[in-house]
């Protein structure tokens, strides 16, 4: 490490490699929700809730994304849940929005060459699952009794 008069010369640079390092190591913060610009936050998927895209979603959920979030969408080590609050929080169009762009500092690839049908099929697949643990398991039971 540099001492002394080196030491202050290389202060961006230190900067700069413990930026990396915490973007390395950091766990998903979600800080991607803002830089969503607000026209993309606000649009709406077309195939929301619709039965046939939710599937079609979730085929294409295990092809291209379970490696990572697991088939169950519940993560895996430094990659999120999908059934996390923030994610069942999130707008569609912000979930749109980072399969288009991706997170490449933070390890989630780009989706843009999926067609853009494909990609708000995933986001309805996602959205389907609801959040993981008790509180989803009653809201499921629920909905199938009709409550
Ligand atoms: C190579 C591994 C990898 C693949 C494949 C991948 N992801 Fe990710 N994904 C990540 C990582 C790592 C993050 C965390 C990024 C961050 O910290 O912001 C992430 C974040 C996300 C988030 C935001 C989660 C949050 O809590 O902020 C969503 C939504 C998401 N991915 C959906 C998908 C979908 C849908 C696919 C398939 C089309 C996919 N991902 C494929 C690694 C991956």
């Amino acid at each position: 490490m540099a001492q002394g008069s080196n030491h202050r010369r290389n202060l961006p640079g230190l900067l700069l490699a413990l930026c990396f390092a915490a973007a390395a190591y950091a766990t998903a913060d979600g800080s991607w929700l803002k830089r969503v610009p607000d026209a993309d936050r606000a649009r709406t998927n077309p195939y929301a809730g619709q039965a046939d895209a939710i599937a079609a979603g979730g085929r294409v959920f295990l092809d291209h994304c379970a490696k990572c979030h697991g088939a169950d969408a519940e993560g895996r080590g430094k990659k999120p849940s999908l059934r996390s609050s923030r994610v069942q929080g999130a707008a569609d169009g912000e979930i749109f929005w980072l399969l288009k762009n991706g997170n490449l500092g933070k390890g989630m690839p780009t989706w843009s060459k999926l067609p853009e049908e494909t990609r708000w099929q995933v986001t309805a697949y996602v959205k389907s699952l609801g959040k993981s643990g008790l509180f989803s398991y009653a809201a499921r039971r629920d909905r199938r009794e009709g409550q």
